[in-house]
């Protein structure tokens, strides 16, 4: 039932985060190294033109080897492992509905390929989603947001190699059976789209020696598709009251001009974009991608039966993030910006952030209603929030004005789209709590209603406190929406 501001009943408002950036501990309870943990922070200075997060395996070789000089925020994160019981504390005083976090791959197998998984690192999920249900917070787990095993990676060059599709099947039945009764909610890939784009964070991918790394980046993701359907099947067998998404960075890019050939570029790039969701909920490669792999020279192998497997188990809903939208040209001019994996044309219509993403609310109701009416399945948006710097006061208050300015804008147009008539399940902000960045390693990059005292480099006493922003959204979730 809808509100007369829209949000129905039962709407699940909260918050999100991804165990590489939060946990930290990250060589605690058993766990296995994971790619995250060889992303070393870089100074701004050193972020240059053509930047990658992704890590090389000369790289890797040098860090293993202990010949690298740096610090690896996404091994500490801001130590969740051992604050969960406050931090979860701290959700619930905001009247959290659900929490998103994801359950560390390596810390169930170690190595990924292990037959026995690790019992502590079983174990404390099994503490964390008891201490959510204590508040009635209904988890939402990500089954992979980041972090492949690194095992996987030096021994199978990661999702490249279609013998991951077992690991990381039996690994979801692993954690499904076990969390059955406690997690309704699950994801199975974050961001499924940025193997395509970033193939070492998406899939633990290393192409530099590849001949077509387009063609290898593809390949990986056409095995996480599998084995993201084979887990959504066993899943349904296991307890078929879970609800089971897919998760796609949304990129909605818009033409510059009404210049035809403006509008088909902002097409095909929504479709390079739509693509991965193409295939998760209606079930089929679209045929639009036929043209895209033979102009890339790009072959995709299938197995016998891959296409029966992706058609007869499709997601039952749809999450994505939402931070910006995006410009394309078909005449691009010098001025880029720059964005969470995306870049494209400056739109003057729209402010950016200070790390220039460009802050665009109606493009949510946009994307919102696009989802909709293309594939008329329930909606969640998992990840929406402002990076920003925040100042602690003397009195040890943060004002964060600009980031309710900004979730406040977002949420008035979810309410819009509401009303127009789109299903939508629920709103996960991203960073409940301060966490370290995925793109740029940075703490100093703040999304959170709760600040940790940490800076760049791991030091600080790791004390949370309540910003500004914290009150405001407990006041949201209160309301249902009501009061923004
Ligand atoms: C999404 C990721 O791309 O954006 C998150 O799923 C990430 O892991 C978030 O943290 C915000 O990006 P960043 O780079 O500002 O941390």
């Amino acid at each position: 039932m809808k509100n007369s501001n829209g949000f129905p009943e039962g709407f699940l408002w909260g918050g999100a985060t991804a165990a590489n950036q939060f946990e930290g501990a990250y060589n605690e309870g058993g766990k296995g190294l994971s790619t995250a943990d060889m992303v070393r922070f870089i100074p701004k200075e050193e972020r240059g033109e053509g930047f990658s997060l992704d890590v090389s395996g000369k790289e890797i070789e040098a860090i293993l080897a202990g010949k690298v000089d740096a610090v690896f925020p996404k091994r500490f994160g801001v130590d969740f492992y051992h604050h969960y019981k406050e931090d979860i504390a701290l959700l619930a005083e905001m009247g959290f509905k659900v929490f998103r976090l994801s359950i560390n791959w390596a810390r169930i197998f170690p190595n990924g390929d292990d037959t026995i998984p690790n019992e502590e690192g079983l174990a404390f999920y099994d503490d964390v989603f008891d201490e959510c249900l204590k508040y009635g917070i209904e988890p939402l787990v990500t089954l992979s947001h980041y972090e492949t095993p690194l095992n996987l990676t030096l021994k199978y060059n990661g999702w490249a190699d279609r013998q991951v599709i077992d690991f990381f099947v039996q690994y979801a039945e692993t954690v499904f059976k076990r969390y059955k009764d406690k997690v309704k909610y699950w994801l199975t890939f974050n961001e499924i789209n940025i193997i395509a784009l970033s193939p070492y964070t998406g899939g633990g991918v290393l192409v530099e020696e590849a001949e077509n790394p387009m063609e290898l980046s593809y390949q990986a993701g056409h095995h996480q598709f599998v084995a993201s359907a084979l887990a959504t099947k066993i899943g349904h067998e296991i307890n078929p009251e879970l609800k089971i998404g897919c998760m796609l960075a949304r990129m909605t890019t818009y033409p510059e001009t009404n210049n035809p050939k403006d509008i088909i570029k902002a097409q095909e790039e929504n479709q390079l974009n739509l693509f991965f969701t193409d295939v998760q909920a209606r079930g089929e490669y679209p045929g639009y991608m036929d043209r895209y792999f033979n102009e890339n020279n790009i072959t995709i192998h299938k197995e016998r039966g891959d296409d029966e497997i992706l058609k007869a188990y499709p997601v039952d809903f749809i999450s994505f993030s939402y931070y910006m939208s995006s410009t394309t040209s078909s005449n691009p001019s010098e001025d880029q910006v720059s964005g969470n994996f995306m870049g494209g044309i400056k739109n003057t219509y729209l402010e950016t952030s200070d790390w220039g993403w460009q802050i665009d609310p109606i493009g949510l109701r946009w994307t919102l209603n696009d989802f909709y009416d293309r594939y008329q399945l329930p909606l969640f948006i998992v990840e929406n929030g402002l990076g920003a710097y925040d100042k602690v006061e003397e009195d040890g208050s943060i004002h964060d004005d600009y980031r309710i300015d900004y979730l406040q804008k977002h949420i008035e147009q979810m309410k819009e789209a509401v009303l127009d008539g789109v299903d939508l399940m629920g709103y996960t902000s991203w960073g409940a709590i301060d966490l370290v960045s995925a793109s740029t390693s940075e703490m100093s990059k703040r999304y959170g209603y709760v600040y940790v005292d940490q800076d760049d480099e791991g030091k600080g006493t790791l004390e949370r406190s309540r910003k500004d922003s914290f009150f405001w959204y407990k006041k949201v979730i209160e309301t249902n929406g009501m009061d923004l």
